[in-house]
């Protein structure tokens, strides 16, 4: 068993490879994982699709920061953050306090190939085209650039080499 001495957060676009570059880091480390939005989906009961439907985006959003407050008092671990967590800088200076910010990057020809299927992302419903996923990926690049304290670009490695690869990173 590894012990962290801060939280890692993965964040980046949707598609990018967070989730399972998380399972594989927490796999290699043997450090448990967590998914910000499995959390927030199981807390209240509806997928990310309803809880944006019957809420709205703002009160998802709240509820991504709050378990960024939560996260301040746990035990570090490794955290798969939604895509669009970088985007409130109050959120990046949280992550700051108490954790070490990983960017993972793909070009959106990539992101678009893994999320062509997916029905469960509401910001790209009715826009599932790679100029749509450049254009918000263009306007969201500073955020996630300014939150980034380590960047892995993840077009050509699997989410086992770029956990790898974070492993080594970490051991520096
Ligand atoms: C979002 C990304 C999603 C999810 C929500 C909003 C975003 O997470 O949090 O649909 O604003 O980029 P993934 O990055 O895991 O798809």
């Amino acid at each position: 068993m590894h012990t962290l001495e801060k939280h890692i957060f993965l964040i980046g676009f949707m598609g990018v490879g967070k989730s399972s570059t998380a399972r594989a880091l927490s796999e290699q480390l043997r450090v448990a994982e967590m998914d910000t939005d499995e959390m927030i989906a199981g807390r209240e009961g509806m997928t990310i699709s309803q809880i944006f439907q019957e809420h709205g985006e703002e009160y998802f959003r709240g509820k991504e920061t709050q378990l960024l407050d939560e996260l301040a008092g746990k035990d570090p671990c490794i955290v798969s953050c939604g895509g669009g967590m970088a985007m409130r800088p109050e959120n990046i200076a949280k992550m700051k306090e108490t954790g070490e910010i990983i960017l993972l990057t793909a070009q959106p020809e990539t992101i678009f190939e893994h999320v062509r299927c997916s029905t469960a992302r509401p910001l790209l419903q009715g826009h599932m085209n790679v100029e749509y996923i450049a254009k918000l990926m263009g306007e969201r690049e500073p955020r996630y650039q300014k939150a980034a304290d380590w960047t892995l670009v993840s077009d050509d490695i699997t989410p086992w080499e770029m956990a790898e690869a974070i492993v080594r990173h970490l051991e520096g």
